[in-house]
């Protein structure tokens, strides 16, 4: 069956295009190698959803629904339709895609198709009201490598007169028509972030979204949707995320109509955008795919696009290196002599990027003070950084440095000169949280400054790598020099500009790399990942912890991205687990290392150098290849994942055991991905083979029979490379 499937696919791309259209129907049919998505046109004009599933080759086999009647006065026919783009207007009572007010006050809105085009892999469908020029452009964009389209919405005003948007969707996800469907996402706080959710849907709203400003820590904007049925390696899985580091909404719905819709796109709450006679807004991307084979293959899906399609460079962007940040060795207490110290003990263990966290700026002596006045401190750095870049260089590693440009103190110089630069609004208190508060990038002054301000740090020093960092969300978003019709547009102008300043940073410094932080990992999804080469997934480094947060964070996010430090024990929750299993843990995705490297022992330096040359050796199996979630940390008493190369030759497998009863052994771990017919060496990482382990076996039983890897007691952990001979 999956091989009738697969050819099928091919087939499709190879007689038809990404995009077709069927004139004599009025459908639309796009294609990729894993899925195909369908929807037409309507007698009355109105875009209907038609399929997303497994690929179609022939687009004859489908027809526009027929026309719905009234059930009742209270089940009018629109609510029986699957609609791709609704406005809201007619009778329609579910969340819209579009909903808008004329300066008359007139607030209907229904949408009818009036053109298209098609280039290359690219669609755009162009509607527009039944009575007056209120013009929506759906874009789909089709990436048939990778089973992702894309899909987003300009809403254009054509007419004479003044309108407000009230919301604005990317996107309607419309699902097969039936119940039972089950939503995955994972929801969090800080240092407890990507905790993974699988919940059936029931009827009505579930709402997934953030009205912090920021991606938030709360909830992180993608969603998976299965039939009841789905695991991590079997079953149908529908799945989108979503590109905007703003406030941002899924709201997944079953009507009483058995139909499952997901409307996402930037929030509508507190949400007024006005649009003058010419004016248009574009919404931000929603990606969607389906993928038969369970979660994992929608992960290796995601991770895939997101190397090729999302991250800056795409497939050619370097392996990430391995990474020293100084804050929880340092706190804000970095001087030249401290910073050159932790650079040659990060340099002996073998990493190849030093991060010189918070506090060389301004009086920052605490989180009090000098946020906004990014001038080096010159009793801590007398001679400002060159002396502690040229160290760096020295030792052959590239530096990297903290900023935190969106926000400042109270006590700064910059907010003693500028204090109508921050969100406000006038005679109202403005709340702080750590101590700070947020600049207005809405505002071009300001958007400026902090271009001017990152420029030069990057113009004047060898950075190669910034930590950009964002410590609170907002409160009392006002911006009164806009006026009271114009200042909710600061929801968006803020992530346009911040998106701009960072385009245009990397335009000016090619070579420049920036990682995402927002007190962990507040700023996490598709559109900040399009400009940034890792994210920093949470403050909690407690190894233990972490199992779960990189779990949900797989979910939707490539294992390259995803920063993950060593550091000091006893760590939060008190644990203080081996310096083994911290590696173990944090080798799974971008390693780093925020340990105090001047407390480490000989045998701890020695633990550490030895991990960071076999992370060296398996990296690109571990950031470019696909990932196996075998075992959850959320399951039974062990935790499993396995990376296997993309071209097959090396795999690796890490496991780790939580605490051991009733002297219970691990049965055996099955491997996935391998080549059954092939025959692999094994590699215990820390030298210690499981009793009986031979050194080498075929693909066949390390995946029929598994892999004993004899781990015992608590918190145990070990990892396994398999290299195909
Ligand atoms: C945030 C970050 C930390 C560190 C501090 C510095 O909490 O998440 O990694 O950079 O700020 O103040």
């Amino acid at each position: 069956m999956h091989r009738v499937v697969i050819m099928l696919a091919f087939a499709g791309l190879a007689f038809g295009q990404p995009v077709q259209y069927l004139e004599s129907k009025k459908i639309f049919l796009l294609t990729t190698r894993q899925n195909s998505y369908a929807f037409g046109v309507g007698n009355d004009g109105a875009l209907r959803h038609l399929y997303w599933g497994a690929p179609l080759w022939r687009a004859d086999d489908l027809s526009a629904p027929a026309p719905r009647r009234d059930v009742s006065s209270f089940d009018p026919r629109q609510m029986m339709e699957a609609e791709e783009f609704p406005g809201w207007g007619g009778p329609r009572y579910y969340e819209p895609a579009l909903k808008i007010t004329r300066d008359d006050g007139g607030r209907d809105l229904v949408l009818r198709y009036a053109s298209h085009r098609i280039e290359g892999n690219e669609l755009t469908v162009n509607l527009r009201d039944i009575n007056d020029a209120i013009e929506v452009s759906l874009i789909y964009r089709v990436y048939p490598e990778y089973g992702i389209v894309r899909r987003h919405a300009i809403i254009h005003n054509s007419t004479q007169h003044n309108l407000t948007i009230e919301s604005a969707q990317s996107a309607v996800w419309n699902l097969p028509a039936g119940e039972g469907y089950q939503l995955t996402y994972v929801s969090g706080r800080w240092a407890a972030e990507d905790q993974l959710h699988h919940e059936p849907i029931y009827e009505g709203q579930k709402v997934l979204e953030s009205r912090k400003g920021h991606t938030s820590h709360n909830f992180n904007p993608w969603f998976m949707i299965d039939a009841g049925d789905a695991g991590e390696e079997h079953g149908a899985v529908w799945f989108g995320a979503l590109a905007w580091s703003g406030n941002w909404r899924i709201t997944v719905e079953q009507t009483p109509y058995r139909q499952v819709r997901v409307t996402g796109g930037m929030n509508s709450f507190d949400f007024a955008y006005p649009l003058k006679p010419g004016d248009s807004l574009e919404t931000p991307a929603f990606y969607g795919g389906y993928a038969a084979s369970g979660f994992g293959s929608a992960s290796r899906m995601l991770h895939r696009f997101e190397r090729d399609e999302i991250l800056p460079g795409g497939a050619s962007s370097r392996l990430r290196p391995v990474l020293y940040n100084s804050w929880e060795a340092t706190t804000f207490n970095v001087n030249e002599a401290g910073q050159k110290e932790l650079a040659d003990k990060a340099a002996k263990l073998g990493v190849e990027l030093f991060v010189m966290d918070d506090g060389w700026f301004g009086a920052r002596n605490n989180d009090r003070a000098g946020l906004g006045d990014w001038v080096v401190n010159p009793q801590k750095f007398p001679q400002g950084l060159k002396g502690l870049i040229d160290h760096v260089n020295s030792l052959g590693m590239d530096f990297g440095l903290w900023v935190e440009p969106e926000m400042v103190n109270a006590n700064s110089d910059l907010y003693r000169k500028h204090p109508d630069w921050v969100i406000n609004f006038p005679g109202r208190p403005r709340s702080e949280l750590r101590n700070q508060m947020i600049l207005n990038l809405a505002r071009e002054d300001v958007k400026q400054y902090i271009f001017g301000v990152l420029d030069k740090l990057a113009s004047e020093y060898n950075i190669r790598y910034f930590k950009w960092d964002m410590n609170r969300s907002f409160s009392e978003p006002g911006w009164p020099e806009a006026g009271a019709a114009d200042e909710r547009k600061l929801w968006v102008g803020y992530v346009r500009n911040l998106y701009d300043i960072i385009d245009r940073l990397r335009a000016k410094h090619p070579k420049l790399e920036i990682e995402s932080c927002s007190g962990g990992g507040g700023r996490v999804d598709l559109g900040i990942l399009r400009r940034v080469d890792e994210v920093w997934p949470s403050d909690n480094t407690e190894a233990f912890d972490r199992l779960r947060i990189q779990e949900g964070f797989t979910y939707a996010y490539t294992p390259k991205v995803m920063s993950a430090w060593v550091t000091d024990v006893p760590n939060m929750n008190g644990r203080a687990v081996s310096l083994s299993y911290r590696f173990l843990v944090m080798m799974q995705g971008a390693l780093g290392i925020g340990a105090n490297l001047n407390k480490f022992s000989e045998q701890d330096t020695a633990t550490a150098t030895r991990m960071v040359a076999t992370y060296k050796r398996i990296r690109a199996t571990v950031q470019t290849g696909d990932l196996y979630r075998l075992l959850s940390p959320r399951g039974d008493d062990v935790t499993a994942s396995q990376y296997v190369a993309g071209d097959g030759r090396q795999s690796v497998l890490f496991a780790f055991r939580h605490a051991q009863q009733y002297q219970t052994a691990v049965p055996a771990i099955r491997l996935r991905g391998l080549d059954e017919k092939a025959v692999y060496k094994i590699e215990p990482v820390n030298g210690r083979p499981a009793p009986g382990q031979q050194q080498q076996y075929s693909g066949a039983y390390l995946m029929n029979n598994g892999l004993n890897l004899g781990l015992r007691g608590d918190y145990d952990a070990t990892a396994v490379i398999l290299e195909r001979q």
